[in-house]
């Protein structure tokens, strides 16, 4: 069974933008081993940073991955939007792609309010419909 869950955090260290880059190798290198693709949005500006997050792969792989990373200190207040099963990947080609949103345009609450206003208008959305509903924020 295919599984696909989001979910939001709040960056917790000051200075988040030393760790992004050592999470996303972590990843890439990680997530192919366990068939994992997904994709990862950071959004805010220092200190309040948000992450959302999609992860897809086989269910059991997806339950193992998301425990270790609502145990990871480097972010608080892990919100699971969506979980649910899926016939394809969204993100097929992406052990982990990154979408940076540039705090200029976006604050960490619009995003969050984008991401929710989203799931509450549609039927079943899938991680891909909320992701290209977000893009033009991150135009
Ligand atoms: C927002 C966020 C997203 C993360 N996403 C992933 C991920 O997709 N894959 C992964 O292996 N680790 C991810 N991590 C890191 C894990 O929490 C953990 O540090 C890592 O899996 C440990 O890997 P290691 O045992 O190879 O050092 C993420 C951490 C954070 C804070």
């Amino acid at each position: 069974m295919l599984r696909q869950l989001l979910y939001s955090s709040r960056a917790k260290a000051e200075s988040f933008a030393a760790d992004l880059p050592e999470i996303l190798r972590c990843s890439r290198r990680n997530n192919p081993e366990l068939g994992i693709t997904g994709v990862l949005i950071l959004a805010g500006d220092d200190p309040d940073i948000v992450f959302i997050q999609a992860i897809e792969g086989e269910a059991e792989h997806v339950d193992l991955l998301v425990d270790t990373i609502k145990g990871d200190p480097r972010h608080t207040d892990v919100r699971i939007l969506l979980d649910h099963e899926v016939e394809a990947r969204c993100f097929a080609s992406w052990s982990m792609g990154d979408i940076v949103v540039p705090p200029a345009t976006a604050d960490a609450a619009r995003v969050e309010a984008e991401v929710r206003k989203a799931l509450a208008n549609s039927q079943g959305p899938t991680a891909c419909s909320l992701i290209t509903r977000l893009a033009p924020i991150a135009a």
